[in-house]
């Protein structure tokens, strides 16, 4: 899967991309993540990239022309299965879209940011818009990188059991159940007895009960359907 990456700030969204899971994906080759800064586009010396709303208002707003260049460019060296913007009046993310995401070629993924972008763009040029929650960043790199983590641990082989990423929270419209290790005892709290009773298929029940005991309680809107 290869990911690219439009921002007004490379610096911001770079580090969670050296660490970690997403770090030996990339050091495996399983996923190639290429960051582009807009500035590179803009539309004269001073890097003009945004500028005033029509019709007035607060803040600024990022211009279509230097994102055009940017995707376009980009289009010319290969196809994009989908290309995101990154905002917070879309379709909130959740591990449905990871899932799909995650068996995509190439993406894609365009941060807004101060007052957001030119709704041409939007019209235009972008397939797909994704919230990451009800609250507004200052940009869409954290978002972008939050996105990122969620699909690229899903891509086959990145994580090293490949059953991990399938019993996460989620997955089955559930969230995990309660998970327990050494000591079996810790200042008189005992980890359930029946994870220690090596009986695997009474394990899954409990599992079961427990995950469902639990979305009912933080998460009943996922049992709805
Ligand atoms: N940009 C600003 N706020 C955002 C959010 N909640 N999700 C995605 N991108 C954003």
């Amino acid at each position: 899967m290869r990911i690219d990456i439009i921002t007004v700030s490379p610096e911001l969204i770079k580090s969670p991309f050296e660490y970690s899971i997403i770090k030996r994906a990339i050091d495996k080759k399983l996923v190639e993540v290429h960051f582009h800064d807009l500035r590179t586009y803009a539309l004269n010396d001073y890097g003009k990239i945004d500028d005033y709303q029509f019709g007035g208002g607060a803040g600024m707003v990022l211009m279509i022309e230097p994102i055009d260049k940017c995707i376009s460019k980009l289009k010319l060296e290969r196809n994009y299965d989908e290309i995101i913007y990154m905002t917070p009046d879309a379709p909130t993310l959740n591990q449905q879209t990871a899932n799909t995401l995650s068996l995509k070629e190439n993406i894609i993924i365009l941060c807004g940011h101060y007052k957001g972008v030119d709704q041409r763009v939007r019209d235009m040029l972008i397939t797909k818009e994704i919230s990451i929650g009800d609250y507004v960043l200052s940009g869409g790199e954290l978002g972008a990188a939050v996105l990122c983590d969620a699909v690229i641990r899903l891509i086959p082989g990145v994580l090293g059991d490949e059953t991990s990423a399938l019993t996460d929270s989620f997955q089955d419209d559930l969230l995990s159940p309660p998970v327990y290790t050494r000591p079996s005892e810790y200042k008189g709290l005992k980890a359930p007895e029946i994870l220690l009773s090596g009986n695997f298929p009474k394990i899954e029940e409990w599992r079961n009960e427990k995950a469902l005991e639990r979305t009912k309680k933080i998460r009943p809107d996922l049992l709805e359907d």
